[in-house]
Formats: structure tokens, C-alpha cells, sequence
């Protein structure tokens, strides 16, 4: 009905304007035509365009712009139908073709679809591309943010940022829901790997690099009007993700991970908050709720956090996007779920399935003055000014100028440079590293050995990440391959048993380690390493001189198992596709730099054990190696006090 009445009133504008010129002075101006609409006009301020718009929008259109739904589950022609104003991926969600050309057509459909709308306000396409993209096929795959907190090299994190936010636009995707900034406490969650540390001043370093890696406009770039990210960041989840308590989930058959953060207002400004200001300080204009809980009530229910803290306080002028169905989580009501999470803060709820039941619910709850309109303008504000700051009306559509950034010798260096900073020397008795590329003869044996999706983790190809070789890149085995000199005989044996080796290896190598998990589904009681891996390493005693351990992992593990088979143990984590950075430390061509980003416990009957809590704990009492521990190859390896674990 508004914009009938506006361009009446343009309509006798423009009568008058042509009426015959007794009543109008020959010089005036004359009057604006009909599409003279400014936030189409990419010459003006943001905010002017902000305001236009938003001043032109029906209820419908602003509803749509808070609605995000799951690329699976949109149906054709509903996008135009409903005004939807952002699709997302969730892990997995790729297209059928997992190629950048079959991800730009996927996103350019559902584009072209929001484009055809009255007042064609473009959507916001939004992935996890959590440590590289990791849903495409044959991306370039860095290692998980744990093994970026043991590197330490915000200048290097920056560069993955920006090497990311590249191979995104690759597909056509302006928004990353990344970095997650938790400030874990309990290596027992599923989620440890995503964070970067325990620790609040390494996650804000690291976080704000990463964050300006996506966003800041790169040296040459030509910006759209107004235009002032490259990509969107999503500093994730607000807040306290990584703070909850054992037991206190209520998310299915999840331990810790959706739980309760059980602290006081002090600890959680001291400790959990501070990311999260220093991300809007370096520019966030996204940020994503956290699923957890704060003394019992849902962080998407918490509007002094959300809208107090966030928005005021911090000075926050992006959106709040949920996280997936997270809002149903509030309450059994769904009409009560959503007008508190909407009131509490939360701008774009990521439904992610049923929108039309969103929908529904948002006009009920706002024409009966449950949600004010006042507070739908001001999420629909903020939505439209991120999508004006990422040039999305100005060029709508993917540039695929971006494809050949995937995998290039540029992203592979970078990644291969990551990984070789990112792990850690935990042990190294008897000099047993670095080896010396003229060795005779390495055994190789261990899960991990020829398996990239152990090496890439969760969030890759599928949500809970695949096991094998199903992307493309260098496996452990691979990188042993090249890496060795032409007089070395490398044995490979998956079984570990070398029956037919008359004589020891001076090099035994074992790869163990974590099969891939996301979220809850990781969340773990006793962090026990595979027991058929661990049985390897006590053969490869019988097979090798000196026996060197690899651990591929999300987190710090039980070491008990195979610590009086080793001579020196390496902490690799979750390297992602290019083990060769493996191999470049362990002959000695780059050091041994990485340390310790989080406590690593002797058994999981300590924890929640980190360098919060961990004061006067020593002994048997205290961890195996505490938070920020690393050795060179020049550094004395520890003597380890026997404690029965
Ligand atoms: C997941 C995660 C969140 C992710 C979102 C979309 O449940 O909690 O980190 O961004 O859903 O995949």
C-alpha cells in the first residue's frame, strides 16, 4: 500500500511538471522521475540508501531480509515469492556439481531469483569455510584454527583469511561463518579445533587477523560505491561457546558442546567478551549466537548480551544472524521462541528449513505488537547496510575472475607454510629428529599415514568431515614419498605388522590420531587414541631404532597408550590437504616453531584442566605440557614423572 501512495504522489508530480507552464517558473527543476530512487544510486551515502529502501519496504519484504534458509531446502520460485534475504550451506551442502562453476550457477540461480523481486534487493549467500572452503571439492584445505593458535603468526593468519575469502568468491560467496573466537577451557568439546587457544589474548589476535584477512578491500581491488569489504566475516558463537560446563547439554546425546557456561559477570567480561570487541573494533558487521547457555538461559534469548552488550556497549552495527534452528531451542512455543530471540537481538535467523512457518510467525507476533516494528526496522537496517558494505546492489553476481585462485602455488604455499609453523615437538628423546633425508629405511604404518580426510578433519566435504582420500592434496605417505632421499627404502604397512622386514628400520614413523567430527558429535569423555593405532606404535618398538609419532587431532589426546614406545612425538593436529609442511620439519629444512595453544592434560579425568585454572597444579597434578610448551630440535626432551593416569 506504501508504494502506491509514493508514486501517486510522484504521478501528480510529474502531471504537474508537464501541466501547461502559467503556474510553474520557467527555471524550475524539474520534478524527480519516478525511478529516481536513491538506494539505487550508487553515488549516495550508505545510510541514505539504508533509509530509502528501508522507507520503501513492505512488512513482507522486511521479514524476507531476516530469513535464511538452507540451500536444500528453498523451494523454486519462493525467494521472489517471499523476499528471502539470505541462503546458506550448512556443512556438506554442496551443489551436484562440487566444482566452482557448479557452485557460481548455484548461487547466480538463487541470485537471479532475489533480483526479480519489485525492488530487486539482492541475497546474502553465506558457508562455513571454516579453515579453507572447505565444502568445494578440491579446495585448498589450511589447518584448523588449533594448529593457527599454535602457530602464533597473526600476519600469516591474515593471508589465509584473505587466500579464503578468495576461493569463496571462487563459488560466488560473499560470507564466511568464520572465525569461530571461543575461548575453550575443556578440550573434552567437540568444537576445540575451531577455536584457536584457552587463551583470550591469543583468540583476539588471532580472530581480528582473520577477520581482516576476509574483509580488508585487497591493494588494487576496484570497489563498487560504497563498497568497503571484500567478504564477510562471522566472529562465532556469541559468546561463551567454549566455556560450558560437562554434562550440562540438552542438545540430544551431546556432553558439552550447546551446554551451560556457568561464570560470573566478571569472569565472562574477563575472559569470553573480549574477541568479541576486539572483532567489532576490527570491523565485524556479523556475528553469530552461540547455541550454549549462560547460567541456564540460551545465549539467543540473552538481549543484555546480545543487544546490551554487543549492540550497545561494543558498539556493534552489523546483524546477529542465529545459528542453525537455534531459536527453536528457546522455547517449546515456537511464537514465544521467536519474539523473544527476535526481541532479544537476533537479526536474521537462520531458520534454516521451514521459513514459511517463520514468516508466519514473525507477521502474527508483529502485528500484534509482540515484536515491535520499530525493532524489525532496525534488524532490516543493519541486514541492508552489510549487504551495501559488501557491494552486493552494485554487482549482484559472482565474478569468476576468482576460480583460478583454488589450489593455486600460491594458496599451496601458504598452506604448506602453515602447516610446517603449526606443529608442535611435545618429545624428542634420544635426537631422534630431525631425520636425515639419507636415512636407509623408514617404516611407515598408522591410520593417519595415507588419509587426508584425517588430516583435514571436520567441515570438510561433509559436515562431519570424510575419512580417505576424497580431496585432493598430499597425504602424509605422499609427502615421506617426495621427501626422502633416492637411497631411502620407505616401507608403508597399513597393518603395522612388517612380517617380511628381516631387519629393523633405523626410522619407524607412526600416524595416529582422531577420525574426523564436528560440534557435539566429537565431544569426548577420555580423548583416547585408537586402540589398533596404539597397538602400531607399540609395533613399530619392535620394528624401528628410534619410533617418531604423528598425532593428527582436533585437540590434545590420552598419550599414556604409546609414551613408553616413543622417542619423539609431534602434535600435527588438523594440518588440512598439505602434509608436505610435515615433512619439510621433520628433516630439519624449517624448524620446529609451534607451541602449545592449549594445556595438554594427562588423562581427561583432570579437565576442565587450562592455564586459567591450572595455578599449583604440578606433579601428577599438573598437566603433561602446559599452555604454550614446545621444543626445537635443539631443546632437551623433558624427563616425564610415571603418574598412574
Ligand atoms: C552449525 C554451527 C555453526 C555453523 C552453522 C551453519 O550448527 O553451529 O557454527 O555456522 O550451523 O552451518
Amino acid at each position: 500500500m506504501k508504494r502506491i501512495a509514493y508514486f501517486v504522489l510522484m504521478f501528480s508530480l510529474l502531471l504537474s511538471a508537464c501541466a501547461t507552464p502559467t503556474s510553474v517558473p520557467p527555471t524550475a527543476v524539474p520534478a524527480p522521475t519516478v525511478d529516481a530512487m536513491i538506494y539505487k544510486d550508487p553515488a549516495q551515502p550508505v545510510e541514505a540508501r539504508v533509509d530509502d529502501l528501508l522507507a520503501r519496504m513492505t512488512l513482507d519484504e522486511k521479514i524476507g531480509q531476516m530469513t535464511q534458509v538452507e540451500k536444500g531446502s528453498i523451494q523454486p520460485g519462493d525467494i521472489t515469492k517471499y523476499y528471502i534475504g539470505s541462503i546458506l550451506s550448512g556443512g556438506g551442502g554442496s551443489p551436484a556439481e562440487n566444482t566452482p562453476a557448479g557452485w557460481t550457477a548455484m548461487v547466480k540461480g538463487f541470485q537471479d531469483e532475489a533480483l526479480a523481486t519489485e525492488l530487486g534487493i539482492p541475497l546474502i549467500y553465506g558457508v562455513d569455510a571454516v579453515h579453507g572452503h572447505g565444502n568445494l571439492l578440491n579446495a585448498t584445505i589450511f589447518p584448523h584454527n588449533i594448529g593457527l593458535g599454535a602457530a602464533n603468526d597473526p600476519a600469516l593468519v591474515e593471508k589465509i583469511g584473505r587466500a579464503t575469502a578468495e576461493e569463496m568468491l571462487a563459488t560466488g560467496i560473499p560470507w564466511n561463518f568464520a572465525p569461530v573466537v571461543a575461548v575453550v577451557q575443556d578440550v573434552r568439546w567437540g568444537r576445540t579445533y575451531e577455536g584457536y587457544s584457552e587463551n583470550t589474548a591469543l583468540v583476539s589476535s588471532l580472530g581480528t587477523a582473520y577477520i581482516n584477512g576476509l574483509q580488508t578491500l585487497p591493494d588494487g581491488y576496484q570497489p563498487a560505491p560504497g563498497q568497503t569489504l571484500f567478504t564477510l566475516a562471522t566472529p562465532k558463537h556469541f559468546v561463551g561457546d567454549g566455556a560450558t560446563v560437562w554434562g550440562s547439554s540438552k542438545s540430544g546425546d551431546y556432553k558439552i558442546d550447546q551446554g551451560d557456561m556457568q561464570v560470573d559477570e566478571a569472569t565472562l567480561r574477563k575472559l569470553f567478551l573480549p574477541p568479541y570487541k576486539a572483532a567489532v573494533d576490527a570491523g565485524a558487521l556479523s556475528v553469530m549466537a552461540s547455541f550454549s547457555s549462560w547460567n541456564g538461559v540460551k545465549m539467543h534469548a540473552q538481549k543484555g548480551l546480545l543487544t546490551d552488550v554487543l549492540k550497545g556497549e561494543f558498539g556493534f552495527s552489523g546483524f546477529i544472524v542465529s545459528d542453525w534452528q537455534a531459536i527453536d531451542q528457546i522455547d517449546l512455543d515456537y511464537y514465544k521462541a521467536v519474539v523473544t530471540s527476535i526481541n532479544a537481538g537476533v537479526d536474521m535467523n537462520m531458520v534454516p528449513y521451514d521459513y514459511i512457518k517463520f514468516i508466519t510467525t514473525m507477521k502474527k507476533a508483529v502485528s500484534s505488537g509482540d515484536i515491535p516494528q520499530a525493532r524489525v526496522d532496525d534488524a532490516v537496517r543493519r541486514i541492508l547496510r552489510v549487504k551495501f558494505a559488501l557491494g552486493l546492489f552494485d554487482h549482484p553476481l559472482p565474478d569468476s575472475n576468482y576460480q583460478q585462485t583454488v589450489r593455486s602455488p600460491e594458496h599451496l604455499a601458504l598452506a604448506r607454510e602453515a602447516v610446517s609453523k603449526s606443529l608442535v615437538l611435545l618429545t624428542n628423546q634420544n635426537q631422534a629428529l630431525p631425520l636425515s633425508k639419507d636415512t636407509q629405511t623408514i617404516f611407515l604404518s598408522g591410520s593417519g599415514a595415507d588419509n587426508i580426510g584425517m588430516q583435514t578433519g571436520g567441515w570438510t566435504l561433509q559436515w562431519q568431515g570424510v575419512s580417505g582420500n576424497s580431496t585432493a592434496g598430499t597425504s602424509v605417505l605422499a609427502a615421506l614419498q617426495s621427501a626422502v632421499g633416492p637411497g631411502t627404502k620407505l616401507v608403508y604397512d597399513p597393518a603395522g605388522v612388517f612380517k617380511d622386514q628381516s631387519a629393523k628400520a633405523e626410522i619407524g614413523i607412526v600416524v595416529v590420531g582422531e577420525q574426523p567430527y564436528a560440534e557435539g558429535v566429537g565431544d569426548s569423555a577420555d580423548l583416547l587414541l585408537n586402540y589398533k593405532d596404539v597397538t602400531k606404535v607399540s609395533n613399530m618398538r619392535d620394528h624401528a631404532e628410534k619410533v617418531v609419532v604423528i598425532i593428527l587431532s582436533g585437540r590434545p589426546v590420552n598419550l599414556n597408550g604409546i609414551l613408553p614406545y616413543t622417542d619423539a612425538i609431534i602434535a600435527a593436529w588438523w594440518p588440512g590437504t598439505e602434509a608436505a609442511g610435515i615433512t619439510d620439519v621433520l628433516f630439519g629444512d624449517k624448524p620446529f616453531t609451534g607451541k602449545l595453544p592449549y594445556t595438554w592434560p594427562r588423562a581427561a579425568s583432570q579437565l576442565p584442566l587450562n592455564s586459567n585454572n591450572a595455578d599449583g597444579k604440578t606433579g601428577c597434578d599438573g598437566p603433561l605440557f602446559p599452555f604454550g610448551y614446545g621444543l626445537t630440535t635443539s631443546d632437551p626432551s623433558p624427563k616425564l614423572p610415571e603418574c598412574n593416569p
